[in-house]
């Protein structure tokens, strides 16, 4: 069905909190990425989301909270350990999988007796949760296997006419979706890397990383939504790490070219100059982690804009912010990892 989307500006979220209340999914930027939302507690809204972006019903949403008494109405239980992870992190980009209180319904978490909260550390989007005071379901606001928009633009482009407004709050900042963790666990256990980092989470309590951060698992993901492909353009996209990437992209660049492929090569500041035969995207520079993550999903959006067919990805340490930014690319290369 097509529908008129409207784009609402920052000050427009009184009209945003009407649409959300009147069971109508409404885009709005967190810190991560856009997120669609619609209200967590109505079954037929929360469908709506499913519907707009094709994803798997059995794919559960976040639910973003304003504030931690909402939390508390939406989980059965916070153990200490969690209540000091909120007390440090939020709001912030560490989203926390808890028992599921009762109120939420099947459709928010597929079926599964956790729910995932988070409050996230953006002006507009808290100012829309406290103003509409529902707890908001919502996933990022891409079509299904895209990747995620980190402007009002990209929300546009994947799911203009198919919702009912944007709330254009400009970019988002960390630019990668918040990390994932269970807390239903012992020890604890990292789903999704994001902004909060194993590092930082270590310094409050033990966490462990689940194995399909790092590729395809061999155990049933925990994380219904890791399973599938993620972040993709169109392109054929390789992930090349270790040593000798600047002359393995290269080898692999002149091999597609002598193919008739258009090649291009996304790689860290410090190297741009290394790959002047083809067409090069400016991952930001090595020493700034957060420049990668932050451009990342427009870079990957540009590629298809820009036509190219195949494309070389440099691989970053897998410190710190680099956790998240090597799932990433390692799903938006579904998995075709080259090791130097
Ligand atoms: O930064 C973010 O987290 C953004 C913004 C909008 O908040 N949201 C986001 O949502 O990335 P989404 O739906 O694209 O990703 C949610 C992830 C999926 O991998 C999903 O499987 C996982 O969280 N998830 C949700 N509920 C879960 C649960 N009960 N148990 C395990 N994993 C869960
Ligand atoms: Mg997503």
């Amino acid at each position: 069905m097509e529908l008129e989307t409207m784009i609402l500006g920052p000050h427009e979220l009184d009209k945003a909190a009407q649409l959300l209340q009147a069971g109508k999914c409404v885009a709005f930027p967190t810190e991560t990425v856009y997120g669609l939302g619609a209200n967590a507690l109505d079954p037929e809204a929360v469908k709506a989301i499913f519907t707009a972006k094709g994803r798997p019903q059995d794919n559960p949403l976040i639910v973003h909270c304003y504030s931690q008494k909402q939390v508390r109405e939406v989980v059965s239980e916070i153990p200490p350990k969690v209540q000091t992870l909120m007390n440090r992190f939020w709001p912030g980009p560490l989203t926390l999988v808890l028992p599921k209180g009762d109120l939420i319904p099947p459709v928010v978490s597929a079926g599964l007796d956790t729910v995932a909260v988070r409050i996230p550390d953006h002006p507009v989007a808290l100012a829309l949760l406290e103003k509409a005071d529902i707890p908001v379901a919502a996933p990022s606001a891409n079509v299904s296997g895209r990747p995620s928009p980190t402007r009002a633009e990209h929300v546009l482009f994947d799911l203009g006419g198919r919702i009912g407004a944007v709330v254009d709050g400009g970019e988002t900042g960390w630019g990668v979706e918040s990390t994932v963790l269970d807390c239903t666990t012992t020890p604890f256990r990292i789903l999704r890397p994001g902004g909060i980092t194993l590092e930082k989470l270590r310094e409050v309590t033990d966490v462990e990383v689940d194995p399909g951060v790092y590729g395809p698992a061999h155990t049933k993901p925990r994380s219904p939504g890791m399973k599938y492909k993620h972040y993709a353009p169109d392109a054929d996209v390789y992930l090349i790490v270790g040593e000798g990437t600047p002359a393995k992209i290269r080898e692999l660049g002149e091999h597609y070219k002598r193919l008739g492929r258009r090649v291009g090569v996304m790689a860290v500041t410090e190297h741009i100059s290394l790959y002047s035969d083809f067409t090069v995207l400016d991952m930001g520079s090595k020493l700034a982690l957060q420049e990668i993550s932050s451009r990342l999903y427009h870079l990957l959006r540009e590629v298809d804009r820009t036509g190219i067919e195949v494309l070389l990805v440099e691989g970053v340490s897998e410190e710190h912010l680099g956790m998240a930014i090597m799932n990433r690319l390692r799903k938006a290369a579904s998995n075709q990892v080259v090791q130097t």
